[in-house]
C-alpha cells in the first residue's frame, strides 16, 4: 500500500517528466515515474521517431533506465497523459517481467489520479519468467 505522500510524489515526478516527452507527430506526451524497492525514482517520456514504430513509450523509458542500473523490484509506476491514458500492451508486457504486483497509478494532465491499479489487473493471466520452467 503506498501512503499518499508516495503517490503524490510519484505523479509530480511523472508530471514533470512528461514536459521532455519528444513527440513531434503524435504531440501525445506520456510522463512516466517508477518507484523501485530500493526508493529510487526513474523518471521516463516517450520518445517518437521519423520511423514510427521505433517510437519508445515513457514507461519502457523509465523502466530500462532503472534496469541499466542495476534495479530490478519496482514498488510502482505513475504515469500521466493529458488525459488519463492508461499503458499499453507492450508496456504491460515488460512491467509484468518484474512483478505483477507493482501498483500503476494513471493520472491525468493536471496530476489527478484517475485510476489506482496493478500489473496483475492490466495484463491478466501474463506471460511471466516463470512460465518458461513450464
Ligand atoms: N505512449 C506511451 O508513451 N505510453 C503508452 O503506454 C501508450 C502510448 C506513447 C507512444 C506514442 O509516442 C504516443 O504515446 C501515442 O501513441
Amino acid at each position: 500500500m503506498l501512503t499518499t505522500e508516495t503517490r503524490d510524489r510519484l505523479i509530480e515526478a511523472a508530471l514533470a517528466a512528461r514536459q521532455w516527452a519528444y513527440v513531434p507527430y503524435s504531440s501525445y506526451a506520456v510522463g512516466a515515474a517508477l518507484l523501485t524497492a530500493s526508493g529510487r525514482i526513474y523518471e521516463g517520456m516517450n520518445i517518437e521517431n521519423a520511423a514510427y514504430p521505433m517510437t519508445i513509450c515513457a514507461e519502457r523509458v523509465a523502466v530500462f533506465k532503472a534496469i541499466s542500473e542495476g534495479e530490478r523490484q519496482f514498488q510502482a509506476i505513475a504515469v500521466v497523459t493529458s488525459n488519463g491514458g492508461s499503458p499499453c500492451g507492450a508496456c504491460r508486457q515488460v512491467l509484468a517481467e518484474f512483478g505483477l504486483d507493482t501498483v500503476v497509478l494513471i493520472a491525468d494532465g493536471e496530476g489527478h489520479l484517475v485510476w489506482e491499479t496493478s500489473v496483475a489487473e492490466l495484463l491478466p493471466g501474463a506471460f511471466t519468467p516463470s512460465d518458461l520452467d513450464k
